[in-house]
């Protein structure tokens, strides 16, 4: 929507307009992100606006703007760097191409076996160490927030790691989501979230992978007969502000926010499992798409199509890093 050029001159203005963003009144945060409003993070972003309010006595106004509004998703982490967008969500997925590989080890198929196990991971040590990485990017990492476990869908019946052969998928811009598809003879395609439905719609791809109310809100079920509720992989978010921005705040002001994040974190992370669950019993509804839940046996064998992922991708994110969650987690391949 937004060229590079557009968003360089939007922040050079802004830049001369106001080199100190507190000198305005309200402070005004502007926080973009790409999915419906009626998701967990759309709810969690209208929590933290509400409660910001709120908690500043109106001295800060955060100015939502959802699906992709504003922008899509490589465009907003430049807007972000560049100051024309204060506040973003990005998937942990969508790190990567910042220069901070590690973001990558939350896509590992099958690391996650439920939320509580996640949660010893992005409330521990190496949650803040990721969040520090940031920094030298320009950009402050505030707080960790659930989306949830993803499902397989495209326009075939998806029970054994061969029925996966040959299908083009979408998936977000993460090497290791890339091997992952490949590992099931997937054709990966990297393609902003924005642009999903219409690429299922027109078959330039056959299917995808998204945790269920990313998929109901876009109604992609309505252009995928088949839905494979695997539970292969998590998908959250870094909420992450310009740090210069953040930094200059007042210091009474930003101890507010702090506040109102925590608060909105909580939502986000006691939600998240609720909405998703409704959103696939109003796919269910529809009756349009069949859901289907793979036995005990097609689970490890897609566990074992799928976990080798890990130890290739070792170089990428680094071996350290991946062992420091198989230990939080009690995770040992080698016992699958
Ligand atoms: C996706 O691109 O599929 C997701 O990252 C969208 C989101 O923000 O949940």
């Amino acid at each position: 929507m937004f060229s590079t050029r557009r968003i360089l001159l939007a922040a050079a203005v802004a830049a001369t307009l106001a080199p100190v963003a507190y000198a305005q009144s309200p402070i005004v945060i502007k926080f973009s992100h790409v999915v419906a409003a009626d998701t967990p993070k759309g709810k969690a972003a209208e929590f933290f606006a509400k409660r910001a309010g709120e908690l500043t006595k109106g001295k800060v106004k955060v100015e939502v703007f959802p699906n992709s509004q504003l922008y899509k998703d490589k465009e907003e982490m430049e807007a972000l760097q560049l100051g024309s967008v204060q506040m973003l969500a990005p998937s942990l997925s969508k790190f990567a191409p910042l220069g901070v590989k590690e973001f990558e080890v939350f896509d590992l198929p099958y690391i996650f076996d439920n939320y509580p196990e996640l949660h010893k991971v992005t409330q521990g040590a190496l949650g803040k160490s990721l969040l520090a990485k940031l920094e030298p990017k320009g950009i402050t990492g505030l707080a960790y927030w659930d989306n949830g476990f993803k499902s397989f869908s495209s326009n075939r019946p998806m029970h054994k790691p061969e029925d996966f052969k040959g299908l083009k998928m979408r998936i977000q811009s993460s090497k290791v989501l890339d091997a992952q598809m490949r590992a099931l003879g997937v054709v990966p395609q990297v393609m902003a979230f924005s642009e999903v439905y219409q690429a299922l719609q027109t078959g330039v791809v056959d299917g995808t992978e998204n945790p269920h109310s990313n998929l109901y809100t876009q109604k992609m079920h309505e252009v995928q007969k088949h839905i494979t509720v695997s539970d292969h992989g998590y998908l959250g978010y870094a909420v992450v502000v310009n740090k210069k921005f953040w930094d200059g705040l007042p210091a009474d002001v930003r101890g507010q926010l702090d506040a109102a994040m925590a608060e909105a974190t909580k939502v986000a992370n006691d939600s998240a499992r609720a909405l998703n669950d409704e959103a696939l019993a109003k796919v269910k509804a529809t009756g349009k798409t069949e859901i289907y839940t793979p036995t005990a046996a097609e689970r490890l064998a897609l566990k074992k199509a799928l976990v080798p992922v890990h130890k290739q991708m070792e170089s990428r994110i680094g071996a350290e890093t991946i062992q420091q969650i198989y230990k939080e987690t009690d995770f040992d391949p080698a016992k699958l």
